[in-house]
């Protein structure tokens, strides 16, 4: 047997024992690596007469392809393996029922968004989705809010220190910076809708700095303001579960739609209990307008030739009055007596083909 049988023999060995990639690669290393025993063999190509020469050189180089090789399968082998182990310690049955025991909730505010997006989603939109941590352009100046513009003041909103260049991030005050971001990246036709946290600096029984938002954006060549109120008719009856839930439309100001309106619904207020439907009453729950030729100017979008719409609407404020839930701050509070009482069951998913939201 002379050295190179010996090497052969020597990785067989050490082959066999490898039982995880980690091995396999010290194996690799031991025989093929810069100083490993292939090396060793071809150094001592060198000491021998010339006519051997050849004839070894050979043989160590069709030992080294053998040894590659069998690294190679082995490796796929014990990666196969690998796998094969993972899958099943992963296994999941998703046919199992839900056991008795399962005591989670799902939280109010997920519910609401998971029933707002069921309804627009029925509609045709698709779910987008922007940062917390915004930059003012997409905040506000591209939403025609230039500096200086009141509405700045007005959306308390938590600035981050000034960078370098003297312009600061901004928590993100309403969803609208979206609109700006979906329009930029994507070419019109768009029906977006928009869940997701804002932030302003207030506080108070109906306010919270952290709050949640869902913003509506439709861009096309012929949608208008019937499209609108049409549409947010369709949306609130639905979310509601009152077919003929009374809407109001009523004129208001958004510095990025032209014109603007804010929709009211219907509402009674008999013995001091709160009854969404007909009566006497209105509850103020969205913001909407046609999207301002500025704005789709902003975007690189010919105003001319596209218009559409917008509606931005709080998240909590239409889950307290579809849910009777009194108190805004104790949504954030984790009290779990509270998520018992107002959580949702995990296999409660809305969808318009089930039934009525209710
Ligand atoms: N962004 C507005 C707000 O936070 C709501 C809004 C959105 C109004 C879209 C009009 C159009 O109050």
């Amino acid at each position: 047997m002379d050295d190179s049988d010996r090497v052969r023999n020597d990785f067989t060995g050490d082959l066999a024992a490898a039982a995880s990639l980690d091995a396999l690669e010290a194996v690799r290393i031991k025989y093929l690596g810069r100083n490993g025993a292939l090396t060793a063999l071809m150094r001592q190509l060198g000491s021998l007469p010339a006519e051997q020469r050849r004839d070894y050189g050979a043989r160590v180089n069709a030992l080294k392809d053998e040894i590659a090789a069998a690294l190679d399968a082995r490796k796929a082998e014990l990666a196969r393996a690998a796998l094969a182990a993972r899958l099943a310690e992963e296994r999941a049955d998703p046919t199992l029922p839900v056991s008795a025991g399962a005591s989670g909730r799902i939280h109010p505010i997920s519910q609401t968004i998971d029933e707002i997006v069921a309804i627009f989603g029925e509609m045709g939109f698709v779910v987008a989705e922007g940062p917390h941590i915004e930059e003012d352009f997409y905040n506000f100046t591209a939403l025609n809010i230039p500096p200086e513009h009141p509405a700045r003041q007005e959306h308390d909103t938590f600035y981050l220190p000034e960078r370098a260049d003297g312009s600061r991030l901004v928590l993100r005050t309403h969803t609208s910076p979206v609109q700006i971001r979906t329009m930029l990246a994507q070419k019109p036709p768009l029906r977006i809708i928009v869940p997701g946290r804002t932030f302003r600096c207030d506080h108070d029984a109906t306010h919270s700095p952290m709050f949640h938002q869902v913003e509506g954006l439709v861009i096309d060549r012929h949608s208008h303001m019937g499209h609108l109120k049409g549409c947010l008719i369709e949306f609130c009856r639905a979310f509601f579960g009152v077919d003929d839930l009374p809407v109001r439309f009523r004129p208001s100001y958004f510095p990025f739609t032209e014109p603007s309106a804010e929709v009211d619904i219907g509402c009674s207020r008999e013995g001091g209990q709160l009854r969404i439907g007909a009566g006497s009453g209105w509850l103020e729950i969205l913001g909407s307008g046609m999207v301002h030729p500025q704005v789709l100017r902003n975007c690189g979008i010919d105003p001319d030739e596209y218009q559409g719409f917008a509606f931005g609407m709080g998240i909590e404020r239409v889950a307290m009055l579809k849910y009777g839930i009194p108190d805004l701050r104790i949504f954030y509070e984790s009290d779990l007596r509270w998520l018992r009482h107002y959580g949702f069951l995990p296999l409660d998913i809305p969808s318009l083909v089930r039934g009525p939201l209710t």
